[in-house]
């Protein structure tokens, strides 16, 4: 049907004749000769369609926009001067001899000729068609040679590539799960999978070594920008690997794909930093090292001031006071302060104290702040001193609980760094590494996993689970780029008493862990291989590589924030005849507040 792409037609085809195929895209009526920009999948080419040549004419006066064109003609070099040079193929035109109809179209919802702006809604509703626009075509290519430069990595590096259960069991990876009711089996559930980890790990006991697998991944959690309900996982186990060979192998991996595709170098190696000091310094466990702001401990300087809101979290084993310098902060408005101290309050911060440095030479005379009445001189010079203050900057102050400081004062560093103008260029990865293996969960007061409770902790730690759990850190380690968490991963728990250990005290009695995971605990008694893994967020990466906003826009159909797929108008009620098979009866509906899991 056709000879060449639209965008591949070029001058060194001049005076030969080619079959070209597409959509119309534009067409101008220039005095009796009708030009037309036929798109395909590799560009646009132009077609000039002349009155001497009737029927071919005849129909080009015919189309419409997004019609679908076979055309037939001779390829020319354009007149002098009539280059288009935003085109591939700008220095050519195609004379038509034939233009044949393929199909006719409807006028589309939105333009594809130019930038519109065109609600996400509409995008979605109409996705063929969105995707037609140029800027999305790239953005799929491109997401394709990522997942072929990742698979020929693995495939190079000795990984097979295994598929895994959709229908299954449910994985805790900490959200909640999709279910798929079953007919042979009435009242009964299958859990699609979180991440297939069970299956990844069960595959090492099977002796399969190195297994990889680019796969689907389905969580029922609370949507953000960089989150979807079903996503893609680079997912990765190995056995007889220490995590320091899977770490650099992972990061070369990383390194070669950025090099490859994007031509664009990344450090090696990459930094790496506990989780300690990332949340000592940046308040996160993912920072953005491109932003250099960073929070200062200055509780050993609140302990004994009269300020209450301060000196409390600062003799408070569990809280934390910070300071954060912004340099030349101390321009900010009244009204920017303000709507910083809503911000920080999203994250439950109950103010946002700040000390502007007019002039850091002339003592508290040089300093503006509403909280320096409570500060005795020793503790301000103290606090100039330590953040390094300069005439100019404004030092803003989070006092809490240190989960709450580091969550208001990490974010609040971010949105500083990027309303500032303070977000250097380029990529700044990094490992996260000597994550704890618990976080005491105060709602329902027992220890959650930090990972997912087949993470293996450290083998010096291995006493501090029986004598202080909060203390023992895990062989785990996150990959995060430009302050995303790309990937994450651990060396796993490969013997029964020790996982059973885990279960116990994530509070998961004996006879749950027999009923949800009994597989797994036998299957480590059946000689199962020390092994471990990680898994890439393909979304997220491709996303962070193309520069998008959203992971959505990196996905070929994606769902809205409150997941639903607007283009099928799933998830949809199903028929009577399905419920009874199933042996179903629906409730009243409920009123959904809020879809996180407790
Ligand atoms: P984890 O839960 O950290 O680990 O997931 C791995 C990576 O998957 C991506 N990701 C998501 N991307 C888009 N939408 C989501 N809702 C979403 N949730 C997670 C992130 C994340 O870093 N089984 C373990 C891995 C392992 O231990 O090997 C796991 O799933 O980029
Ligand atoms: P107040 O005495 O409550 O009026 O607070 C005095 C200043 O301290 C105000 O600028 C508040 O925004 C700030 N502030 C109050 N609580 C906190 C807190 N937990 N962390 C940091 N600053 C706070």
């Amino acid at each position: 049907m056709r000879s060449h792409y639209c965008g591949d037609v070029n001058e060194k085809l001049d005076g030969q004749t080619v079959t070209v195929a597409g959509w119309m895209h534009r067409r101008r009526d220039h005095g009796g000769v009708i030009f037309i920009d036929l798109r395909d999948r590799e560009g646009l080419v132009q077609i000039v369609c002349n009155p001497e040549d009737a029927e071919s004419f005849a129909i080009a006066e015919r189309v419409r926009s997004e019609y679908v064109l076979e055309i037939e003609g001779k390829v020319r070099l354009r007149p002098d001067g009539s280059d288009n040079k935003g085109l591939k193929s700008g220095k050519i035109e195609i004379v038509a001899t034939r233009v044949t109809i393929l199909n006719v179209a409807e006028t589309p919802p939105f333009p594809l000729t130019e930038q519109a702006e065109v609600s996400e809604d509409v995008r979605l509703r109409h996705r063929y068609i969105d995707l037609r626009r140029p800027e999305m075509q790239q953005k799929l290519r491109f997401r394709a040679k990522i997942t072929s430069y990742l698979r020929r990595f693995l495939d190079d590096n000795g990984f097979l590539d295994i598929e895994t259960p959709i229908l299954t069991k449910a994985t805790p990876e900490g959200a909640r799960d999709y279910l798929v009711p079953s007919r042979t089996h009435q009242g009964d559930f299958f859990a699609l999978p979180q991440s297939p980890q069970l299956f990844k790990q069960l595959l090492m006991v099977a002796g399969m070594d190195r297994y990889y697998q680019i796969v689907r991944c389905f969580r029922d959690e609370d949507l953000r920008a960089d989150r979807q309900p079903e996503f893609t996982q680079v997912d990765v186990e190995t056995s007889f690997m220490e995590e320091e060979d899977l770490m650099n192998m992972m990061e070369d991996m990383i390194r070669g794909l950025f090099a490859n595709v994007l031509e664009q170098p990344l450090p090696n190696p990459f930094p790496r930093m506990t989780y300690a000091e990332a949340m000592a310094r940046y308040g996160s466990d993912k920072p953005d090292l491109r932003i250099d702001l960073e929070l200062i401990e200055i509780s050993d300087l609140m302990k004994s001031v009269d300020f209450k809101v301060f000196s409390g979290p600062a003799n408070d084993e569990k809280g934390r006071v910070v300071a954060l310098r912004v340099p030349k902060g101390a321009s900010l408005s009244r009204k920017q302060i303000d709507d910083y101290t809503k911000y920080v309050s999203i994250y439950g911060a109950k103010g946002l104290a700040y000390i502007k440095v007019n002039d850091i030479n002339a003592g508290r005379e040089g300093l503006q702040s509403p909280i320096l009445k409570f500060l005795p001189d020793d503790v301000v010079d103290a606090i100039m001193k330590r953040t390094e203050a300069e005439t100019g900057d404004l030092i803003f102050f989070g006092a809490d609980k240190s989960n709450i400081v580091n969550e208001s004062i990490g974010a609040l560093r971010v949105k500083v760094g990027h309303d500032l103008d303070l977000v250097k260029h380029g990529w700044q990865p990094l490992w996260v590494v000597a994550f704890p293996m618990f976080e005491w969960d105060e709602k329902s007061d027992r220890w959650t996993a930090l990972h997912h409770p087949f993470t293996a902790p450290r083998e010096s730690d291995m006493d501090l689970l029986e004598t202080d759990p909060g203390k023992c850190l895990s062989r785990a380690y996150d990959m995060v780029l430009n302050g995303t968490e790309l990937g994450g991963g651990s060396m796993r728990i490969h013997k029964a008493d020790i996982q059973s250990k885990v279960f116990e005290l994530l509070g998961i009695s004996k006879e749950e862990a027999d009923d949800k995971f009994g597989f797994l605990l036998e299957a480590l008694k059946f000689g199962c291989p020390p092994h471990g893994g990680l898994a890439f967020g393909l979304d997220r990466l491709a996303m962070l590589m193309t520069g998008s906003a959203s992971i959505r826009d990196v996905m070929a159909f994606p769902k809205t924030q409150s997941a639903s797929c607007l283009l099928t108008d799933a998830p949809s009620n199903v028929s009577e005849a399905q419920l009874k098979e199933l042996n179903i009866r629906l409730r009243k509906p409920a009123v959904i507040a809020d879809s996180s899991p407790e």
